[in-house]
This record gives C-alpha cells, sequence and structure tokens, in this order.
C-alpha cells in the first residue's frame, strides 16, 4: 500500500514512516524541514521515501499539488503545530496549521483517484477538561483552554463536519494520550526534559508534578491508528476513536519522573519545582478506550514500566538512531 505521512519529519511521523516501510509499504510524506535535533535526521530517513515534500499546509495551492503528485492509497495527518507552550506564543499560526491546514488536507483528497482512506489526528486535549475522576469517552463535549488544545479541537470537530459532507472513502479521527519514546527532542516535552537533566546529572524543573496523564509509548499509538486503519478498509466505516493506556495505569508528572530518574540511578529527589507562574494546562486527563479495545482488538502492548524502559533504553543506547529504533519497532511487532 501507498501511504501518506503528513508530519513524517516529525516525532510520530518519524517512528510511524520506518514502521510502515518496516512493514513492506511504499511511505511518501509532506512537512516542514526537521529540525537538527531530531529522529528524522538522526536516524537517517531523508532519502527513504517515495515523494518527500516539504510543504507548509498552510499554503492550500502548493499542499494540492503535492498531493496530487503523491497519490497515495491511505493518508495518516499527523502534521500540526503541537506544543501547548508554543501555542501561547504564536496562537494565531497554531489555528492556522492546526485547522486550516486540516481542512486543506482534506481538500486536497478530493482530487484522488486511489484515495482508500484516510486518518486525522488530533488529541486526547480535545475534550473540554471538566477534571473528571473518569476516563473520557468518544462522546464527550470537545473544547480548549489553551490555543493548542482549542486549535485541535476545533480541528477535530472541522474534520467531523467534512467526513459528514464530502467523504467518499472511509475516514476517521484518532485521539491518542501523551505519547513518549525515544528520538523525542522537541523543547518543553516531558521526556526531552527529563533525559537531558539526568544524563547531565542535573535535576529537571517541573511544572506539574501532580498532573495525570495517559502515558503511552509511540508504538502503541501508532499500533492502534494502523488497526483503525485495517478496520476501515474491512468495514467501511470511519467516526471518532480514542487510543490511551488503561484506566488502571493512572501516573502523574512526577511518577514518571521519579520512574526516568530510577533508571539513571538517581533515587532521592527527582525534580525542582517550577517557581514562576505558568499557563494553565488540565491537572487529570485520562481518556477511556473502551471503544478501540472491542472494536479494533487494540490495547497497550507494553506497560507503564515497559514504557519507561524501552524510552531510556532508546536515550541510552550506543547504537546508532537507526539501529536501536529498528530493533524496537520489531521487537514491538513480535510481542
Ligand atoms: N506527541 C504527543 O504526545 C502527542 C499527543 C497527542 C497528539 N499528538 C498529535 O500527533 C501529531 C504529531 O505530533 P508529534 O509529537 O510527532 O509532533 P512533532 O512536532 O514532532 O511533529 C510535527 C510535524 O508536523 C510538521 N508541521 C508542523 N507545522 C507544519 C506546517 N505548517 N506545514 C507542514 N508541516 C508542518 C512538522 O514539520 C513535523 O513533521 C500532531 O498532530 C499532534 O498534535 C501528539
Amino acid at each position: 500500500m501507498h501511504y501518506l505521512v503528513t508530519g513524517h519529519t516529525g516525532f510520530k511521523g518519524s517512528w510511524l514512516s520506518l514502521m510502515l516501510q518496516m512493514q513492506g509499504h511504499e511511505v511518501s510524506g509532506i512537512s516542514l524541514n526537521p529540525p537538527t535535533k531530531s529522529l528524522f535526521v538522526e536516524a537517517g530517513l531523508e532519502g527513504t521515501f517515495k515523494h518527500d515534500f516539504r510543504v507548509d499546509i498552510r499554503n492550500k495551492k502548493e499542499l494540492s499539488d503535492a498531493v496530487l503528485k503523491i497519490n497515495p492509497e491511505i493518508i495518516i495527518h499527523l502534521a500540526a503545530q503541537p506544543l501547548v507552550r508554543e501555542s501561547y506564543k504564536f496562537p494565531v499560526e497554531t489555528f492556522e496549521t492546526n485547522v486550516i491546514g486540516t481542512l486543506n488536507v482534506l481538500e486536497a483528497t478530493k482530487q484522488l483517484q486511489n484515495l482508500k482512506s484516510a486518518l486525522i489526528i488530533t488529541t486526547d486535549k480535545v475534550y473540554k477538561n471538566h477534571n473528571h475522576l473518569r476516563g473520557y469517552v468518544e462522546t464527550d463535549e470537545l473544547g480548549g483552554d489553551d490555543p493548542y488544545s482549542a486549535s485541535k479541537a476545533a480541528a477535530d470537530i472541522a474534520t467531523q463536519s467534512w467526513i459528514k459532507s464530502f467523504a467518499k472513502v472511509p475516514m476517521a479521527v484518532a485521539r491518542a494520550g501523551n505519547v513518549i519514546g525515544g528520538g523525542d527532542w522537541a523543547t518543553d516535552r516531558i521526556i526531552p526534559d527529563l533525559v537531558n537533566a539526568y544524563s547531565n546529572n542535573d535535576l529537571p524543573t517541573l511544572r506539574y508534578p501532580d498532573a495525570i496523564r495517559p502515558w503511552q509509548h509511540v508504538l502503541d499509538c501508532l499500533n492502534g491508528y494502523l488497526k483503525l486503519i485495517d478496520y476501515m478498509l474491512a468495514t467501511g466505516k470511519g467516526g471518532e476513536w480514542n487510543f490511551g493506556p488503561s484506566l488502571d495505569s493512572k501516573h502523574s508528572v512526577g511518577d514518571l519522573s521519579k520512574a526516568v530518574s530510577a533508571k539513571y540511578g538517581i533515587t532521592s529527589k527527582a525534580w525542582t519545582l517550577e517557581e514562576e507562574s505558568q499557563p494553565h494546562e488540565a491537572g487529570y486527563l485520562l481518556l477511556d478506550s473502551s471503544k478501540s479495545r472491542s472494536a479494533l482488538n487494540w490495547n497497550d502492548k507494553l506497560s507503564f514500566t515497559q514504557t519507561i524502559d524501552w524510552t531510556v533504553d532508546w536515550y541510552r543506547s550506543n547504537s546508532p538512531a537507526l539501529n536501536i529504533t529498528r530493533e524496537q519497532i520489531s521487537n514491538y511487532l513480535k510481542v
């Protein structure tokens, strides 16, 4: 099958592209250039794609031309401005990329003859946060306080409307949790912050150590996306789908930091607390993924402990980035 992955130069996109290639698929990509410190660059993924376009998805014409040239059978749309703190600095650009960019991708599919299915990636943060102690289900109200969450909720609503109005092939929305794994170097993300600090014998500064998040290994998340595509191809149905860890797995930012610090042999204090006042972030956020578990027969294969082990092992590995990433994908596919 020929996949178009938008956001292929990003963290999830690099893992996904490699995973698809290892499963024998052709992969093309549309993204911006990756930062020098990124999995895409470290693993040398440049040159491994059928087509590799560096196009801003806000540019409707250039995007449309690239999508037509690629002429994919499956689209997984990951490209986004995905950082909450960046969204406070650049709210308009965040909405343009996440909402208009997504609509531009959907509109570009109208010209495709070979398209069989498309999957639009939003996030767990699309749910209007009531600090529920239960997991959010797909039918819960959408909304967002910070610009990133609001832009993704808006993208989710726009996608659902577009699909109902125009889709000729099955298309779906996937909402996954806080994904972690090797090769994430984004600023203001928890794993890069922890790894940078602990590997330099330093302590990270945490903003919300008590915040509960649906931590999930990137491969568990991507496996969910691919199972959903199989389901769409088999049934012709789309819809909205959550992919989060089991609801028994309730772990805070502080728990994550302690687990990572222990892997670096740090057994005492694992962090210092950020004292400056911080932009709002939800305190409690879990996803109920019962629908995906029952209808797609999807389950997270890696426990919280294994997720931390695989992640830290990646960063501490002496193997080249491509080798350790391929090795983890291959081990994951065997689990
Ligand atoms: N990482 C997480 O924990 C997480 C959690 C939930 C949802 N998501 C969603 O998953 C997707 C991928 O996230 P990620 O963690 O890989 O992010 P990332 O920042 O590593 O990658 C983002 C990708 O989008 C591309 N991009 C950004 N703006 C663009 C533009 N204007 N035009 C074209 N391409 C553009 C970048 O070049 C990059 O390839 C996003 O949609 C994000 O909202 C991520």
